[in-house]
């Protein structure tokens, strides 16, 4: 649990950090977040996650609640306090709070900030790893702005549900041309007969993943082949591979999409070594 966070300029005990009841990111879902993973008590791939936040403020015309750097050092303040190694930082910014009013407010409205971190065994994802995961293919019925890391995951909440339901850990969406979208809280990928890696382009259906953009990095690296374009859930099934990245789970196999085994059934080997490889070539920030 968090036991210290932040919130609008002061860091407050869990249970006391509150925010107002007419905030219009509880009324109205207009706020944004990011999570970032933490290791070693430090911020994996802060850069990355700070840039896709200013890039949803500005898309969203929500200013900034305070400068980069400031919010990397609330960041780490946060951590330090709550003494955690290894887990994430949750950090919300909402375009504030007043009278509950479709319009608009003045921008002069100051954003609410709040910045939590909370610890995980560094081990759970590792092992969840080694038998890799189920996902469910189920209808995309978000909005037409998946590209900006919103908190309306209402779609995304009951996809998780419909999945869980059937026994799988994660919802993979489908758009209405069949082409799978993204995961309901990560990216989609396959790798094909011949080894290429493959994720959907970035467009306005998916969220351009932090992770995503690390693992490209590390393919890079190892000389794999990568294409950025849609797959349909017919090639996911015969794919060799699957995957899926995002900073709660770094790299997770998938061995099984809509009870379709996929591959052997077991973690691909392309899969383990982009895993394998990831914390080599992210940034990390003390
Ligand atoms: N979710 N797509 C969606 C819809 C997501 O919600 C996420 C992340 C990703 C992966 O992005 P990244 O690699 O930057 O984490 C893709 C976070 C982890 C969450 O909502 O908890």
């Amino acid at each position: 649990m968090s036991r210290i966070v932040y919130v609008n300029g002061a860091y407050k005990p869990y249970a006391q950090a509150t925010i107002h009841v007419e905030d219009r990111g509880f009324q109205l879902s207009d706020a944004i977040y990011e999570v970032i993973e933490i290791r070693d008590g430090g911020l994996v791939d802060a850069t990355r996650h700070l840039a896709r936040l200013a890039r949803s403020l500005a898309e969203l015309s929500i200013p900034p609640p305070m400068s980069e750097r400031a919010l990397l050092q609330v960041m780490h303040t946060v951590i330090r306090r709550n003494r955690v190694r290894d887990g994430i930082v949750y950090m919300q910014v909402s375009r504030g709070a007043g009278p509950r009013d479709f319009a608009l407010p003045p921008p002069t409205t100051p954003p609410t900030l709040v910045v939590l971190a909370r610890a995980q065994r560094r081990g759970w994802s590792a092992e969840l790893a080694e038998t890799g995961i189920a996902v469910k293919t189920i209808p995309d019925n978000r909005w037409g702005r998946c590209d900006i890391k919103t908190v309306m995951l209402l779609p995304a909440v009951l996809a998780k549900d419909e999945a869980r339901r059937a026994g799988a850990r994660e919802a993979w969406f489908v758009d209405a041309e069949g082409g799978i979208t993204e995961g309901a809280s990560s990216n989609a990928w396959i790798v094909t007969g011949d080894g290429t890696l493959v994720t959907r382009q970035l467009d306005h259906h998916i969220l351009p993943g932090v992770t995503r953009a690390t693992v490209m990095d590390v393919a890079k690296r190892e000389g794999f082949k990568i294409e950025q374009r849609t797959f349909n859930r017919d090639e996911a099934i015969k794919a060799r591979e699957a995957f899926v990245t995002s900073a709660t789970n770094i790299v997770m196999p998938v061995v099984k999409i809509d009870n379709a085994v996929i591959g052997d059934g077991r973690p691909g080997e392309l899969t383990r070594q982009l895993r394998l490889r990831f914390h080599q070539v992210a940034e990390f920030s003390a």
